[in-house]
C-alpha cells in the first residue's frame, strides 16, 4: 500500500461531512467467505443464472436452496474480520456515515453495524413466495429442502436478490441518497461489474465525492478513484483508522 495514496485517503476522510462506504464479496474474503468472481470464486465453473435468478427458483427449487444451504452452512461458521470491525467503530466517528454493502452473509451486522443497506438481501432471511411472510432463520443445513412457509404451506425461498430483481425499494433509496450527498464514497472489495449497485460508484463521481477504492485489484470502475489502495481491505481499513486516530504507525 502506497504511503502517500494512505495518507490523502486519510485526509479525505477526516474532513469530510458525510461518508458513504461500498463494500462487496472482498471485504468478507478475510473472513474465509469465497468471493464470486476471480479464481476460486463461486461463480467460476457455475452459470450465475442457473442458482441465481428467478427462472433458476422457478425450475428447480431443490437445486437452488442446495446451493445457499450450502453457503449457508459455511457462513454459519466464519466471523468478521478487522474490515467489518472499523466499519462498525466508523458509524459513531463521522457525523453522517452509510454503510451500503452488496454481501448477504450479514459479517457487517455481525460487526454490530447498524442500519446496514443490504442492497442484495441476506441470506439468513427466508420469504414465503406465496404469502410473503418473511422471516430470520440461521440453522444449518436447513432441516428440510425446500423449506416451507408454517403459515400457508407455501414454498420459501432465500431472502437475497437474483440477478433480473429489483433491489429493496427502501435500502437502495437510501443508499442513492447517501451516495448523493457524500464528500467521501468508499468502494471496498467489489469488482464493481454488477448493476445497480455499481452505478453508486458513478453517482458518486458525478456529484463530486472523492472516491476511494480498496481493493488489491483494479475494479472495472477504478479509474473513477482518485486514490485507490491496492491492498486487503483487512489491512487498508485499520491502517486508514490507525491515522485518523493518530496512532502512531
Ligand atoms: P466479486 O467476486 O465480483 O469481486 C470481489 C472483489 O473483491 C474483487 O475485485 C477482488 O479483487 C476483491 N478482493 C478480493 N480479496 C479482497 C480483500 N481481501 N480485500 C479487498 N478486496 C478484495 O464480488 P462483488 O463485487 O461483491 O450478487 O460481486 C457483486 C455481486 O455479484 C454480488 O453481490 C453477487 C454477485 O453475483 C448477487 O448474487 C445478486
Amino acid at each position: 500500500m502506497d504511503r502517500r495514496d494512505l495518507e490523502t485517503a486519510v485526509a479525505w476522510i477526516r474532513s469530510a461531512g458525510t461518508v458513504t462506504v461500498l463494500t462487496g464479496a472482498g471485504v468478507s474474503a478475510e473472513s474465509g467467505v469465497p468471493t464470486f468472481r476471480g479464481s476460486g470464486g463461486l461463480w467460476q465453473g457455475r452459470r450465475v443464472e442457473d442458482v441465481a435468478s428467478p427462472e433458476a427458483f422457478a425450475a428447480d427449487p431443490h437445486a437452488v436452496w442446495r446451493f445457499y444451504d450450502e453457503r449457508r452452512c459455511r457462513l454459519a461458521t466464519v466471523q468478521p474480520n478487522p474490515a467489518h470491525e472499523v466499519l462498525a467503530r466508523w458509524q459513531d466517528r463521522f457525523r453522517r456515515f452509510t454503510l451500503v454493502t452488496q454481501n448477504v452473509d450479514g459479517l457487517h451486522a455481525l460487526a454490530r453495524s447498524r442500519d446496514v443497506l443490504e442492497l442484495h438481501g441476506n441470506i439468513w432471511r427466508i420469504r414465503c413466495v406465496e404469502c410473503g411472510r418473511e422471516r430470520e432463520d440461521r440453522t444449518a443445513p436447513l432441516p428440510e429442502l425446500p423449506p416451507r412457509c408454517t403459515a400457508c404451506g407455501g414454498l420459501e425461498r432465500p431472502g437475497v436478490v437474483w440477478f433480473g430483481e429489483a433491489l429493496p425499494e427502501g435500502a437502495a433509496r437510501d443508499a442513492w441518497r447517501a451516495t448523493e450527498t457524500a464528500d467521501v464514497f468508499l468502494v471496498a472489495g467489489t469488482s464493481a461489474v454488477v448493476y445497480p449497485a455499481a452505478g453508486l460508484v458513478e453517482v458518486a463521481a458525478a456529484r463530486g465525492a472523492r472516491i476511494v477504492e480498496l481493493n488489491p485489484e483494479a475494479s472495472a470502475l477504478a479509474h473513477l478513484a482518485g486514490v485507490a489502495l491496492r491492498a486487503p481491505a483487512g489491512e487498508a481499513l485499520p491502517a486508514i483508522d490507525a491515522l485518523l486516530s493518530g496512532v502512531p504507525s
